[in-house]
This record gives structure tokens, C-alpha cells and sequence, in this order.
């Protein structure tokens, strides 16, 4: 029997991280954790409360006072607000084009960086976002940084986008993922950067079992029997 262990999986807008974590994490059997769907979350029901984002104060109190649930829900996973299921709305364009400003502030990523490794306690995780490697879990056994070309990306987004009946300009959904890319890089409080002892996984020219089947072999190297 192999011990669990943390796998930690970061990058930009839109590199495939949460299809591969979620495929990852049922193959292993382990516990999947979307870091940016709480960013998403706190920003849906800010928006719905029309609280300041700019705000880091109200920002951060109202994360205090809202519980955030995450809920495997067959091949997906549920995200709770409060005990309502906003799945769907967090990946709304408003939420999309206002999430990196909620997720510059310093208390608001201290509070979300504690409840993470809350969730993260006991071994089999996997954990995506933009600081898990770097801040969040830094002693994470195996450490990804997942990219992609930008036109590729915005494609599948756009590919992802269809097939959920949205239609977003391909050139629009590139200046969306130029933009986040840039305030997620540039933030004073844990930016996105790549551990120094991530593996680097270019996925432009990779198919959805390649990656994944590359992430297991590099996690099967790491478990300890
Ligand atoms: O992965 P995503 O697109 O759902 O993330 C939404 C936003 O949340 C992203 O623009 C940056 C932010 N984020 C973050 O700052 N830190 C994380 N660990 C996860 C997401």
C-alpha cells in the first residue's frame, strides 16, 4: 500500500489545471481542492452584496462571515455558498473579470490560505491554484507549474465556454487571460511564480490523458511505500 501524498498544481488562467487535478485526484482516489473557486465564491457574493472589491477590510470580513464548501459532485465538484450550490454562477464573465482584484489582498489571502490547509489536512490531495507550491502547501511532495500557449488557451476556454452555451469572441477571451495572467504575476502578495522545485508541464501541444498520465508517474515516483 502507498502512503497519500500532497500534490500541488499551479499556473496561469485557464491551463487545463482543474480538469487535470479532478482526473488526477479520482484515478488516485485522493481529496480535490479548487482554490480558485473560493476566490471565485467570495467574489460572486460580494458582487451579489455589492461590497466594494477594491476593499480588502470588507472583503475579508465578509469571508469571515461566509462558509465555503466544496463538494465532489460525480465527475465535478460543487461549490457551496452558505449551503446554496453557485457552481455555475462563480464561472459567470462578471465573477471572471473581478476575481483577481479580490485576490490581491493581503487579508483576504491570509484567511483563504488558512482554510485551505484546513481542507488540506491528512495525506491524498490535490490542490490547484496560483500559491499552493509557494505559500499555501510549500511542503507539498510533488510540485506541478502548469502552462499553456495563450492562443491555446483561450481556445479551449472557448471550446469550454460553447459546450456551456456561452459565446465570448476568441479574441476577447485572449485579452481576458492576458489580463488575469498579468494581475495574477504581478501582485505583491504571493503572485503567481513558479516553486524553484516545481516540474515545469507545457500542455500546449498535450492531449488531457497525456498530462495526466505524465502528473501520476511523476506522483507515483514520490509516494513511499
Ligand atoms: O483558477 P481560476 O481561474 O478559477 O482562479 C480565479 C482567480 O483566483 C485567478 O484569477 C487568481 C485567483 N487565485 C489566486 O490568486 N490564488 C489561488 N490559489 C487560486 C486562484
Amino acid at each position: 500500500m502507498l502512503n497519500g501524498i500532497i500534490i500541488a498544481i499551479d499556473g496561469p488562467a485557464a491551463a487545463g489545471k482543474s480538469t487535470i487535478a479532478k482526473k488526477i485526484a479520482q484515478k488516485l482516489n485522493y481529496t480535490y481542492i479548487d482554490t480558485g473557486a473560493m476566490y471565485r465564491a467570495l467574489t460572486h457574493k460580494a458582487i451579489q452584496l455589492d461590497i466594494n472589491l477594491n476593499s480588502d477590510h470588507d472583503l475579508t470580513a465578509l469571508l469571515e462571515n461566509t462558509d465555503i464548501h466544496l463538494k465532489p459532485d460525480g465527475d465535478n465538484q460543487a461549490v457551496l455558498i452558505d449551503g446554496i450550490d453557485c457552481s455555475e454562477e462563480i464561472r459567470s464573465h462578471e465573477v471572471t473579470a473581478g476575481v483577481s482584484a479580490v485576490a490581491t489582498h493581503m487579508s483576504v489571502r491570509k484567511l483563504m490560505v488558512e482554510k485551505q490547509r484546513e481542507l488540506a489536512t491528512g495525506t491524498g490531495v490535490v490542490m490547484d491554484g496560483r500559491d499552493i507550491g509557494t505559500a499555501v502547501l510549500p511542503k507539498a511532495e510533488l510540485k506541478i507549474f502548469m502552462t499553456a500557449s495563450v492562443d491555446e488557451r483561450a481556445e479551449r476556454r472557448f471550446i469550454e465556454n460553447e459546450s456551456r452555451g456561452i459565446y465570448t469572441p476568441l479574441e476577447q477571451l485572449k485579452q481576458e487571460i492576458e489580463k488575469r495572467d498579468q494581475s495574477d504575476s504581478e501582485r505583491a502578495v504571493s503572485p503567481l511564480k513558479m516553486a524553484d522545485d516545481a516540474v515545469l508541464v507545457d500542455t500546449t501541444s498535450m492531449t488531457i490523458d497525456q498530462v495526466v498520465d505524465k502528473v501520476i508517474v511523476l506522483a507515483e515516483m514520490r509516494m513511499q511505500p
